[in-house]
């Protein structure tokens, strides 16, 4: 017996010295107490101190380029899972120091010296020694061992089995899965004894709506989480008020959390120890209250999901989402609603615009507030004309013969099977209901033809140009890296699919169907089950440089941007010579079909897409994790999908094709085009090349033709971004959209426009806006000025 435990002990100190000895950073810094003097640097590698089992660690997490969080993880799984923080709103910068002090004190100071946080002691306290304990808790220590603070009394989110909160007590869900400021819900144990879940008036802690609480009068309540997985609500003499989540699974074979998530749900995870693969994952064991959806019901606030939003609950997750006609103010912030796409129903009794709007039927969906009017023993029929008729009304909700008129914004939106009734959603039906026949393909590709062979003969040297653009641009792309390489991700935990080069040559029946071709490759329609209309697009490289590695790696940077104004690219197959990308296919075609046409699409199409354009760029420059320039912004590379929704391709590509080819640049200057100045003048090539090319495009959307065309016989106008600057300097927009009614109806909206594009197109980068202010700007939220003088427009004259 006790042999047998011996041998126990040696293994096990075996294993720990064998698992010390493989991971150098917890070596220096195991199971020993922290004594006075010591001390972390926030951006110093390995500077943590886990507790002695590793499974938690104490210590400094990066969340930004210089922005640390003072944080305690899960140390041993690969996720590094926070369970504790300090500030989430105010990150510590690169430097920061947490430090037991030799005078006793516990705290965080900037590098400059100045104090952050510090664990509020008494004065006459001392601390002799701070700890990492196995249990996840943080602990400050008196000479007799006693815990004089401890993480587990102060906590964030997140509660850890062998956690006890006593009354009063508050978890406050942060505010984005990975931005750890204060967030929209709290998780309360009051001092009455009561433990609510509530909605708060965002951005203050000031309570709104309780959504879930388990009823609880007088003092000594406390919540436990207790090593068997139980989170119970306790009274003092034992009793059990009430059972939140009930557990049979250990903690010995499982960690286990549980968390006030962002979204406002009280979950409860487990994920299997020494699972013995990297398969391991957090999963819900429960979740409280069962549908988040249904219980928010407040008549302030917006409800579970975002204003004009409706919220669903598959059982685990939360999702919000926008009816059609409608989009997220910001995609990766929903709870900040949706705003309309269209323009509302005039209320002008001349104009009532009756007949421009129609209904979007969600069925079991209701907006319980926001309320207008209440009709009953109505029909369907009756309920929409009555809507229809009145430009305050957004929509009906219609059940039973009861008609609800609603306005905006609607509120506590859901959609749940128990619900029965249906929505009426009014929606502008020309961006809607939009005829295109498919029957100008002859027409574009002779036009094409005709353009080619014009250039041809009109200057070889133009089309030799623009071949060195194309590589001057893919080379000095290839080479810009503005945010450093990411570590290089193995392709099995991305969504991506290696294809073999076998099922790519069937799926595109040998490569027979092409849909365009570029400098670089060739796009071809392919055929694959379980893809959105069974269509993919498949893209052939040719002239790929670099190691297998390497490619994988830009292609998984490539698969780890989702936008809904960006193609996704859903696979890639990488076998000797052959590399090919796999892309959603849009059934639109490109841009430059779409708008180079005789029949021009509305003047809503348009804005429509400059918007998704400018959004899909300001999530390539500033919202992924690894900043992409795209470096090749033009009509050609902007595909439309069903709902003439933009959507840029080739983004990433630039990187891919490294193409090692030095250049003279002196011959290309001046040459107009889509391509910024800079590229001539081997300055910097920064995001801002891309500001340059979306405002030539924006100018194209605007007055409908192509940037360079050859056809036009004014002089004047052949060039559009000189004749676009003529125009609005002499106050003659008008001449810009002379034979386009639509557009002359909205002429403040044409020159706002105008002034935008010819913001972007400035000579200086520094004086183009970023892209996130030109989506300001286009969506109207931020003024527009009156562009400088262009001094490059009238010198080359
Ligand atoms: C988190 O969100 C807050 C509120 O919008 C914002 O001020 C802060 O900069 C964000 N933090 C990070 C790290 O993105
Ligand atoms: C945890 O609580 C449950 C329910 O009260 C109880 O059955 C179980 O024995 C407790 N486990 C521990 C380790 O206290
Ligand atoms: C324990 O406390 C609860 C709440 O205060 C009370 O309802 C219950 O009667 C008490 N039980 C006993 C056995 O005292
Ligand atoms: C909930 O969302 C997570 C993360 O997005 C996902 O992994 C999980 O499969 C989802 N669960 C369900 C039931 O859809
Ligand atoms: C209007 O157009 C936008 C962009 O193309 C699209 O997202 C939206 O769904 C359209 N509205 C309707 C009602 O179809």
């Amino acid at each position: 017996m006790h042999l047998t435990m011996a041998f126990a002990q040696l293994y096990s100190m075996l294993l720990s010295l064998l698992f010390a000895l493989c991971s150098p950073s917890v070596l220096s810094q195991t199971s020993s107490n922290i004594t006075p003097g010591n001390s972390l640097i926030a951006g110093e590698d390995g500077s943590l101190w886990a507790s002695p089992s590793a499974e938690f660690a104490f210590g400094f997490k990066q969340i930004e380029e210089n922005g640390f969080l003072l944080a305690i993880w899960f140390n041993k799984i690969p996720e590094q899972t926070i369970v504790w923080s300090v500030d989430g709103q105010n990150l510590a910068p690169k430097g920061s120091k947490v430090e037991l002090t030799s005078n006793a004190w516990f705290r965080l100071v900037d590098p400059n010296g100045k104090q952050l946080w510090d664990a509020s002691l008494s004065r006459t306290r001392v601390v002799a020694y701070a700890a990492m304990l196995d249990s996840g808790n943080f602990v400050l220590c008196g000479q007799d061992s006693h815990n004089l603070w401890q993480s587990f009394e102060q906590p964030t989110d997140t509660i850890l089995p062998g956690q006890v909160l006593n009354q009063p007590a508050q978890l406050v869900a942060r505010y984005l899965p990975t931005n750890y400021s204060r967030g929209r819900f709290l998780f309360n144990l009051q001092p009455d004894g009561n433990l609510l879940l509530y909605t708060t008036f965002f951005p203050t802690d000031l309570v709104n709506f309780a959504y879930w609480s388990t009823q609880a009068f007088g003092t000594g309540f406390s919540l436990i989480f207790n090593l068997s997985g139980y989170i119970i609500l306790r009274a003092d003499n034992g009793t059990i008020i009430s059972t939140i989540s009930s557990n049979t699974l250990s903690t010995q074979n499982f960690y286990q959390r549980a968390v006030l998530d962002y979204d406002g749900v009280f979950r409860h995870y487990i994920y299997p120890k020494n699972s013995g693969s990297s398969t391991g994952s957090w999963s819900t064991f429960s979740v409280t209250p069962s549908n988040i959806c249904l219980r928010v019901n407040g008549v302030m606030g917006s409800g579970a999901c975002g204003f004009n939003s409706y919220c669903t609950f598959d059982g685990t997750n939360k999702s919000c989402q926008c009816p059609n006609g409608y989009s997220f103010i910001d995609p990766y912030d929903v709870m900040k609603g949706c705003k309309q796409d269209f323009v509302s129903q005039s209320c002008d009794q001349t104009s009532r615009e009756i007949d421009l709007f129609d209904f979007l039927e969600i069925p079991n969906m209701d907006w319980p507030f926001s309320d207008s009017e209440q009709f009953e023993l109505v029909s369907e029929d009756w309920c929409k004309q009555e809507c229809l008729a009145d430009c305050f009304c957004s929509s009906v909700i219609f059940k039973n013969g009861y008609c609800w008129k609603k306005k905006q914004p609607l509120s506590n939106g859901r959609v749940d099977p128990s619900i029965r009734g249906k929505a009426l959603i009014k929606i502008r039906k020309d961006n809607a209901t939009l005829i295109l026949k498919d029957n100008n393909k002859d027409n574009d590709r002779s036009q094409l033809i005709i353009i080619g062979s014009t250039l041809l003969s009109s200057s070889v040297f133009l089309n030799l140009v623009l071949l060195v653009v194309a590589c001057l641009v893919a080379y000095r792309c290839g080479r810009s890296n503005p945010k450093g390489d990411q570590a290089v991700q193995l392709t099995s935990t991305m969504n991506l699919r290696s294809f073999t080069y076998e099922e790519l040559w069937k799926g595109t029946k040998g490569f027979t169907e092409e849909l365009g071709r570029g400098a670089f490759s060739i796009v071809y329609k392919g055929f694959l089950p379980n893809t959105p209309g069974n269509l993919i697009a498949v893209k052939k490289l040719n002239m790929v440089k670099g190691s297998e590695k390497e490619f994988e790696a830009e292609v998984s940077a490539i698969g780890r941007t989702h936008h809904r104004n960006l193609v996704q690219l859903l696979g890639f197959c990488n076998e000797g010579e052959d590399r090919l990308l796999v892309y959603e296919f849009m059934s639109r075609g490109t841009l430059a079909k779409f708008l180079f046409k005789d029949q021009r699409p509305t003047w809503y199409q348009r804005v429509d897409i400059a918007i998704g354009i400018a959004k899909g760029l300001l999530y390539l420059h500033e919202d992924c994790s690894t900043q992409i320039i795209h470096c090749d912004i033009k009509p050609q590379n902007i595909l439309l999908d069903d709902a003439y929704t933009a959507r840029i391709s080739d983004f990433g590509l630039a990187k891919l094709l490294k193409i090692d080819q030095t250049v003279t640049t002196t011959a290309i200057r001046g040459t107009k085009g889509y391509v910024a100045i800079e590229w001539f003048k081997n300055k910097p090539i920064t995001i801002k090349v891309d500001v340059y090319s979306f405002g030539v495009v924006l100018l194209e959307l605007i007055c409908c033709r192509k940037n360079f065309d050859m056809n036009v016989e004014d002089e004047h106008k052949m060039v559009l971004i000189d004749w676009v600057y003529d125009c609005f300097h002499y106050g003659k927009l008008d001449l810009l959209v002379e034979d386009d009614e639509e557009a002359q109806i909205y002429m403040k909206k044409v020159e706002e426009y105008v002034k935008i594009g010819l913001w972007c197109i400035q000579e200086d980068p520094s004086g183009r806006p970023t892209m996130k202010q030109v989506v300001q700007m286009l969506e109207g939220f931020m003024d527009v000025s009156n562009p400088p003088y262009l001094s490059s427009f009238t010198s080359q004259r």
